[in-house]
């Protein structure tokens, strides 16, 4: 038994190893204000992300770890997170306050993404982080919708646009720029304007992250966002079945063209469990498309999402189904796909090369 000394206590919380990042959390600099009064152990434990999987377990290895120090009487842990600012590839758009930005794309239209992005812009919100969505599909805008937000923003200081809110998640939309019974002629050149202004000319303030609802495929929305910001890495939506995956596969290459790290891909509507026959499992669009996906291209898996009613409704009436029914396995889907693309955020942030870059 050792005695009980900042030492001796750094020296125990090197036993935990961040399972992502590879190294022990003393190492990572996550143990902050560590405190020893008398028996009196407190520090806290700085996370790279709030949606932090092994958050608890940290805290109980901890806990455990120093409380079996000899004279410690109590351990105090307090879990925080602060996100790391990210990596860029292009910076022509300062945006200061807003750490990292997510592309959440798809090959195709109607496979979720939207859904997706909304799901998870809410849970990484639920669990403490300070969150964007922008809504760059500027053809088929379904965030004012889906949030059941729509009406036009405030211009504030600096001539800024105030984003609206909803569900703890500042939004903006095409929508809530132009009537609804406008239809929408935006070519190359203007839709470039457009993401500009959405980057540029609206007041995010300070976000951990910034997620974008992209429109289908592979046009000019795409482009412009890899060319105007920093884009910390896109999410890949799609369903099982192989018409989608080769749709994808065509956003995966273009991503890769400019520079855009994949975090990974998310099945969607991946199966079927009929409420009254829990028992039974439907693959309706087929099954494994997107592991198998994720697979052949070296990139992470980031999970599945069943169908369900639930999902498509609070799409329609304004409450995502994380917050309708957090306990459907349709949230708990997409909490977990939140926490994995957390995850990656964390672990690109945190590559070794930035780290020498951040400190030049
Ligand atoms: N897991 C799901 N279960 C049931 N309905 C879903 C699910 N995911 C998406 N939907 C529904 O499918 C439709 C298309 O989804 P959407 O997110 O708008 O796709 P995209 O943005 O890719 O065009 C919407 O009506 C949505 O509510
Ligand atoms: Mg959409």
């Amino acid at each position: 038994m050792s005695q009980l000394t900042e030492e001796a206590v750094l020296d125990q919380l090197r036993n935990i190893i961040d399972p992502d990042l590879k190294k022990d959390i003393v190492t990572l600099e996550f143990i902050k204000d560590l405190k020893i009064e008398g028996g009196d152990v407190s520090f806290r434990i700085v996370l790279t992300t709030p949606a932090c999987p092994v958050k608890d377990e940290f805290e109980n290895q901890a806990k455990e770890l120093v409380g079996s120090i000899e004279g410690v009487t109590a351990v105090n842990v307090t879990m925080d997170a602060e996100v790391p600012q990210g990596r860029g590839v292009a910076n022509n758009v300062a945006l200061p306050g807003v750490k990292n930005i997510i592309a959440v794309s798809s090959g195709k239209g109607g496979v979720g993404k939207s859904t997706v992005a909304v799901n998870l812009a809410v849970a990484l919100s639920q669990n403490g982080a300070s969150v964007g969505l922008m809504d760059a599909d500027v053809y088929g805008p379904n965030v004012p919708m889906m949030f059941g937000v729509n009406e036009q923003p405030q211009v504030g200081p600096g001539n800024k646009l105030i984003p609206l809110e909803g569900h703890g998640v500042k939004l903006i939309s095409m929508a809530f720029l132009v009537p609804p019974d406008k239809p929408m002629v935006l070519r190359g050149p203007m839709l470039h304007g457009v993401v500009r202004q959405f980057l540029s000319d609206v007041d995010w303030g300070e976000l951990d992250y910034l997620i974008v609802d992209m429109p289908p495929g592979t046009g000019d929305v795409q482009l412009s966002l890899a060319q105007l910001v920093p884009v910390q890495g896109s999410v890949l939506v799609t369903t099982p079945q192989n018409v989608s995956l080769s749709d994808v596969t065509r956003a995966f290459k273009m991503f890769e063209q400019v520079a855009v790290p994949v975090l990974g891909v998310v099945e969607n509507m991946s199966y079927f469990v009929p409420p009254d026959m829990p028992e039974k499992r439907y693959n309706i669009f087929g099954e494994g498309g997107g592991s198998d996906f994720a697979e052949t291209h070296g990139i992470p898996f980031l999970g599945e999402v069943p169908l369900g009613m639930e999902v498509r409704e609070g799409g329609d009436n304004g409450t995502p189904v994380v917050v309708s029914h957090p306990d459907s396995p349709q949230a708990a889907a997409f909490r977990s796909v939140a926490e994995a693309v957390a995850q990656q955020i964390s672990i690109e942030a945190m590559k070794p090369e930035l780290v020498i870059m951040s400190k030049a």
